[in-house]
């Protein structure tokens, strides 16, 4: 729990109703801030996700000497340094929860010649940097770090980094995005091999900025990335515009499906296809869920989604669909406990290195509410009870915000109210949650801090 905590309870809700006004992506906003950060110009972003992560990523880039400002109708204006600008900061970057701030930070550092110190909450000193220290040592970045490669961490960039190619050992975006953005400052290309398709927000937002990225197919669906190093960034004539967050949608998603006599419209959402897993899970479990004006906006294609309460059955999720689909098991273990029948979650070891060990986290939430959960090392088998699920029970979040957030949409499904002992961590991702959700019919209080 945090300092502070703020438990909250869900109860049993019938009909939730109306337009869904979902926040800006998370890896885009994050993405937006520090490209604009590195890039000549001034950079406006509209529909940034004004999320506790996406604000520690504004002011680490502050501190390397970037200038954010918001304008009063929410617009952010970026004026950034240019490739190789940034200067030393004066105090150690605290990037809060968020491993994506963290590691592409981490990337970018690595490729400028200056010193810099990094930390974050308890959760994200507990995650492994090693996978991006690893490949960016070989670029000629030096690390130290605590035990096992964790925050806090000192990094010395280097001043010229040396161009690799390098084969992902784990589906990593994060990881992918470190090298490539470390390749940034290098002379030659940086490539990075990716043998299962992970979010390609890095490949296109760099584009967009004016970089030179290319994108080779190599055999039986891997790929080849590689950025031109030494580019130079400019700020897009145009304002970028963020889509709406899918894993943020689908939240209200599962809600709208699992709460009895529901329905919703989500307009303006994501639809990158390294990101839909989700989508294509509650379809195969029966989900009455439609997808129209599918358009691009800014490189990114968006749609409007429109979901009713539906009967869901249990299916076989592929272990090939996890990287489009990592940050929702949690919410589709939720929607599978409120289906018919067994839902079988494998090659999802990845969940147990998240804002919480989320493979633990998640069978603990459903156990703790009367569902039957089997695991493994990197699989989960949720058996489905229908609208029976019993509920009544509290769940740990561990500074989870996906915990926290699936923990309350089962309670609006369940028979006896759902429990979460701390909501603070919400805020990283989705700050008005609680008020979004109520405004729908969510039966969602927010208990008095007990510390
Ligand atoms: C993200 C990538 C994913 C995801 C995270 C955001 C990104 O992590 O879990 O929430 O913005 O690149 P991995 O790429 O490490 O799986």
């Amino acid at each position: 729990m945090t300092e502070t905590a703020i438990p909250m309870i869900a109860r049993r809700s019938h009909g939730l109703t109306g337009t869904v006004a979902v926040p800006g992506d998370k890896s885009i906003s994050h993405r937006s801030v520090m490209f604009g950060g590195l890039a000549v110009g001034e950079t406006r972003v509209k529909g940034v996700l004004t999320g506790e992560d996406v604000l520690r990523t504004a002011d680490a880039f502050r501190a390397l000497g970037a200038d954010i400002d918001q304008t009063d109708g929410g617009d952010w204006i970026i004026r950034g340094v240019g490739v190789g600008g940034l200067s030393e900061p004066a105090d150690v970057l605290d990037m809060g929860n968020s491993g994506t701030g963290a590691r592409l930070l981490l990337g970018i550092l690595a490729g400028h010649g200056i010193t810099a110190f990094m930390s974050g909450d308890a959760s994200l000193r507990g995650r492994p940097m090693k996978r991006v220290i690893a490949p960016l040592e070989q670029m000629g970045a030096r690390f130290v770090t605590r035990d096992g490669g964790r925050l806090p961490l000192a990094v010395t960039g280097a001043v010229e980094p040396i161009p690799i190619e390098y084969e992902l050992p784990v589906a990593s975006a994060q990881v992918k995005s470190a090298v490539l953005l470390a390749g940034l400052s290098a002379r030659g290309a940086t490539a990075v091999i990716e043998h299962k398709p992970t979010r390609d927000h890095t490949e296109r937002l760099l584009q967009h900025f004016g970089a030179t990225v290319t994108v080779e197919p190599l055999a039986e669906g891997s790929s080849r990335i590689a950025v031109a190093g030494q580019p130079e960034l400019l700020a897009p004539e145009d304002a970028i515009q963020v889509p709406a967050d899918p894993s943020s949608a689908a939240f209200p998603i599962v809600a709208g499906l699992i709460a009895e006599g529901s329905s919703l419209s989500l307009p303006g959402i994501g639809l990158n296809k390294t990101r839909t897993g989700l989508l294509t899970c509650l379809r195969e479990m029966g989900a009455d869920l439609h997808i129209d004006n599918v358009h691009d906006q800014g490189g990114e294609p968006v749609g409007d989604i429109t979901v009713r309460a539906s009967a869901l059955k249990g299916i076989e999720v592929p272990p090939e669909r996890a990287p489009s689909m990592i940050d929702e098991y949690p919410i589709l273990a939720v929607a599978a406990a409120c289906a018919e029948g067994r839902t079988m979650m494998r090659g999802i070891g990845e969940l147990r290195v998240k804002e919480s060990d989320r493979l633990a986290a998640v069978a603990a939430l459903l156990r703790a509410n009367g569902v039957t959960v089997e695991d493994g090392e990197d699989w989960m088998a949720v058996t489905g009870m229908g609208n029976e699920v019993p509920g009544g029970g509290t769940v740990l979040t561990h500074l989870d915000h996906r915990i926290g957030m699936s923990g309350l949409i089962l309670g609006l499904a369940a028979k006896a109210p759902v429990r979460i002992d701390d909501g603070a961590s919400i805020a990283t991702s989705f700050p008005n949650f609680v008020d979004l959700m109520r405004g729908l019919g969510a039966e969602i209080d927010v208990e008095r801090s007990n510390s």
